[in-house]
């Protein structure tokens, strides 16, 4: 059975594609801070589930986690998130700090911990969830979308580098994907999180972990290189079309 190791499985994304990949057939080991949440997830999905508790923002964990998995085929490199708000003028640097760290630092550390097991694998995959935010910028988004940006300069380097080498590299950049996203961003203020799926269906976490299956599945000669992701109503990293009448946008 191949392994699949997945950050950030504590919550919205990682864990529906910890669900999923053990679905799929795949032993999954599970990464995050919060143990709970990981041992929660792990009972719900059975045997084929291992928890480690793993910070990507420190180096040590990140290879206590490479050391504790004897074979890995298969790293979907997805912890991170956002943190504030503002324009450039008024940046917060702790936040720009942890943003960089978590979704920059933390994925390019969890990649060369698992590279040399991965080259092992013989038929590798890297999946990295970068966003829209990656490829695209917002007002008031320049921490996230300036860590992302860089995310996605790595994964494009990355498979350059590994030319010649049985390991392919998976970008996936969603749109609004409605997880704790938002509520991380906004520090817990769940009303301000909530405006920001207002008069639209956001896609869910299973959304992207069918579309994170999708590629990991393919044979072994085909790479996904990049997937975007949007719900119907999203057309870019800024332009969204929000029914003035719905809560939810159940249907929009
Ligand atoms: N939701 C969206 O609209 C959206 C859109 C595009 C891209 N994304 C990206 O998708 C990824 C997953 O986010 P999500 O939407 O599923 O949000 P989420 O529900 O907040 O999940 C974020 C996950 O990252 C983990 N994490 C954060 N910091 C970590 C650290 N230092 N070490 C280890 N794990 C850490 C969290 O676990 P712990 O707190 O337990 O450590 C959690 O499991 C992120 O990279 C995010 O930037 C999200």
């Amino acid at each position: 059975m191949s392994t699949a190791v997945v950050t950030g499985a504590s919550s919205g994304i990682g864990a529906a594609t910890a669900r999923r990949l053990a679905a799929e057939g795949f032993e999954v080991v599970l990464a995050a801070r919060r143990e709970e949440r990981l041992r929660a997830l792990a009972e719900e999905i059975g045997e084929r589930a291992r928890v480690h508790v793993t910070d990507v923002t420190d180096a040590d964990s990140v290879e206590a986690l490479a050391d504790a998995v004897d074979k890995c085929a298969v790293l979907v490199a997805n912890a991170g998130g956002a943190l504030g708000f503002e324009p450039v003028a008024e940046f917060d640097e702790g936040q720009w700090r942890w943003m960089w760290d978590a979704n920059v630092l933390g994925m390019a550390r969890t990649v060369r911990a698992f590279l040399p097991k991965l080259i092992a694998s013989g038929d590798a995959r890297i999946v990295v969830v970068t966003s829209i935010a990656g490829h695209q910028s917002y007002p008031n988004g320049a921490g996230y979308t300036s860590a992302k940006h860089a995310a996605a300069a790595v994964v494009d380097t990355l498979r350059v580098e590994l030319l010649g080498q049985p390991v392919r590299v998976i970008e996936i950049a969603p749109g609004l994907v409605d997880t704790e996203f938002s509520t991380v961003r906004f520090e817990g203020d769940a009303e301000r999180a909530s405006e920001v799926y207002k008069g639209l269906r956001p896609l869910t976490g299973e959304d992207v972990a069918d579309a994170i299956a999708y590629a990991v599945t393919r044979p072994w000669y085909f790479t996904v290189a990049r997937m975007d992701l949007f719900p119907r109503a999203q057309a870019n990293a800024r332009d969204n079309y929000r029914a003035p009448d719905e809560a939810g946008g159940a249907a929009r």
